[in-house]
């Protein structure tokens, strides 16, 4: 190798090492130095949210199963409202009813789904509530939920857009459902009583 390349060579080695040393020194800043404002009230900068979501979308589509081949029968679809209200509208709402105060206050704020519903296949939202979404705040109810009725959910929530108040409200709500509930019906209703129309 004559000298001209090597110290090509020599200087791109220098310049890489520089910048990993000066990256792992930033890093080192955000974690210790508390320069970075974590508050969800600061909110996401244009740049931080575009990366988020588009890797959100991306990374949902690339694992997400098929739609079913088997349109859901109505008992399925009203079976999914009722866990949906149960368990997803106070904090992404419903024709006609708004989330819970307090999930405005989330960072990324959970979308009203009678709109961003539109955007999503049905294996996709199946996806999604089985699985969460990391960073958002969004659960994953495949915890403690079987595949069946995490589809009969999606299958309602890809009915959401279009959907109007009186069809939304006359699915009825939840009684207790499994886990440790107390029952009493409006397990989706918030302390503050932000109550529904
Ligand atoms: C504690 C609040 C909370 C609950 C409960 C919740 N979600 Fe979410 N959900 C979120 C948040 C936060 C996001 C992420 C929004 C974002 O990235 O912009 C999200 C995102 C989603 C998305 C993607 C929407 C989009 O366009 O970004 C779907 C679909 C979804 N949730 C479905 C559900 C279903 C179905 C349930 C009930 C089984 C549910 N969620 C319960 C907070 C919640």
């Amino acid at each position: 190798m004559d000298t001209a390349r090597k110290r090509l060579l020599t200087g791109l080695v220098g310049g890489v090492v520089a910048t990993l040393v000066a990256l792992f020194l930033i890093a080192l800043l955000v974690a210790y130095g508390g320069i970075y404002d974590i508050g969800a009230s600061s909110g996401h900068t244009s740049g931080a949210r575009w990366l988020t979501d588009s890797t959100m979308r991306s990374s949902v589509q690339a694992r997400a199963p098929d739609d079913p081949d088997q349109a859901p029968g109505p008992q399925e679809i009203a079976a999914g409202a009722r866990e949906y209200k149960a368990m997803c509208e106070h904090c992404h709402g419903g024709p006609g009813t708004e989330p819970a105060g307090w999930s405005r206050g989330m960072l990324p704020r959970p979308p009203h789904l009678t709109e961003a519903a539109a955007e999503w296949e049905t294996g996709e939202v199946f996806w999604i509530a089985s699985n969460g979404l990391k960073f958002t705040g969004m659960p994953s109810f495949g915890e403690d939920h079987d595949d069946a009725t995490l589809w009969n959910i999606a299958s309602f929530v890809t009915r959401l857009p279009g959907m109007t108040q009186e069809q939304y409200d006359a699915y009825g709500t939840a009684h207790s459902h499994g886990g440790g509930d107390s029952g009493a019906g409006h397990h989706g209703q918030e302390p503050h009583g932000e109550a529904r129309p």
